[in-house]
């Protein structure tokens, strides 16, 4: 074998087509396809990471105990799996459906030998390619929001569609009308959850609501709550929920 072998127009290059029609050399002509694409991808990828820089995270901080570890986002889709596995069949998420994903993965030669190139013309691989994306991306964005759903409520910030305050340091905060019966309601139950001031702790802060939501709102809220709120706040009588949200509608902040 000498180069004209491989040389596309050479004489040698059409013997070899005649000898082996409708194929080509592997090396270098087929691997030179491939090198090119490869490179092209690789400094259409340094380019991105260039302009595009990761920067680092927070620090690691050994007292925060309201962290939730969560792998980086390539991983997610197989973090997210192995939520579906609980207790003691963690097995099958960890170990099981890992191994036969790599298994079919290494004998997909084998097991699709067809020599067709064109997807239509291959079903069964173009059905597993587009369920299997399907299936990555769906478990990413899944993992992605439940994620986001939890650090909100570790830090006491609301889900969504609810009004956000921005913190607030509770000395910088005050109530009006504090001899209101409503207000000893809040300190009794309310201020459990949402700081003696309102400046949230396991549930959001509430201290100006009342620029968000008047009296009725609050009432229909605190009787039919949004996420992790008891009903009723552990108000036990609706005269008390009217009590509260008349007093709650007043602080405008
Ligand atoms: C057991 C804890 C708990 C108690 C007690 C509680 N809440 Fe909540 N509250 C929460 C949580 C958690 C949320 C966030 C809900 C969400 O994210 O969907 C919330 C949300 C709210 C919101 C919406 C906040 C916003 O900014 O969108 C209001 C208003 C509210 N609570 C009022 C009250 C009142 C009034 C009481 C007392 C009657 C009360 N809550 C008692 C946990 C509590």
């Amino acid at each position: 074998m000498s180069g004209g072998e491989r040389i596309p127009g050479t004489p040698r290059y059409r013997h070899h087509l005649q000898k082996n029609p409708g194929t080509e050399p592997f090396f270098p002509n087929f691997l030179l396809k491939e090198w090119i694409v490869g490179a092209v991808f690789l400094l259409g990828f340094m380019l991105w990471v260039v302009f595009n820089p990761v920067t680092l995270g927070d620090r690691a901080n050994p007292d925060d105990t309201s962290f939730i570890p969560v792998p980086d986002w390539y991983f997610l889709f197989l973090y997210q799996i192995l939520k579906y596995y609980p207790g003691p069949d963690i097995v099958f998420g960890t170990v099981l459906v890992p191994f036969i994903g790599t298994c079919l993965l290494i004998f997909v030669p084998w097991l699709d030998t067809s020599k067709d190139r064109h997807p239509y013309k291959r079903p069964l691989a173009t059905l597993g390619m587009v369920l299997t994306t399907f299936l990555v991306i769906w478990l990413t964005n899944e993992a992605a929001v439940q994620h986001r759903a939890e650090v909100a409520s570790a830090s006491g910030q609301p889900s969504a569609g609810l009004p956000v305050l921005p913190r607030k340091d509770p000395s910088q905060i005050q109530f009006i009308d504090t001899s209101d019966p409503g207000y000893k309601l809040f300190e009794q139950t309310c201020a459990n959850c949402h700081g003696a001031k309102g400046q949230g702790n396991i549930g959001p802060a509430i201290y100006a609501i009342g620029k968000y939501w008047d009296a009725s709102k609050l009432e229909d809220f605190i009787q039919h709550p949004a996420g992790a709120m008891p009903p009723m706040g552990t108000l036990s009588n609706l005269t008390q929920v009217k009590e509260v949200a008349s007093w709650l509608a007043k602080q405008k902040g």
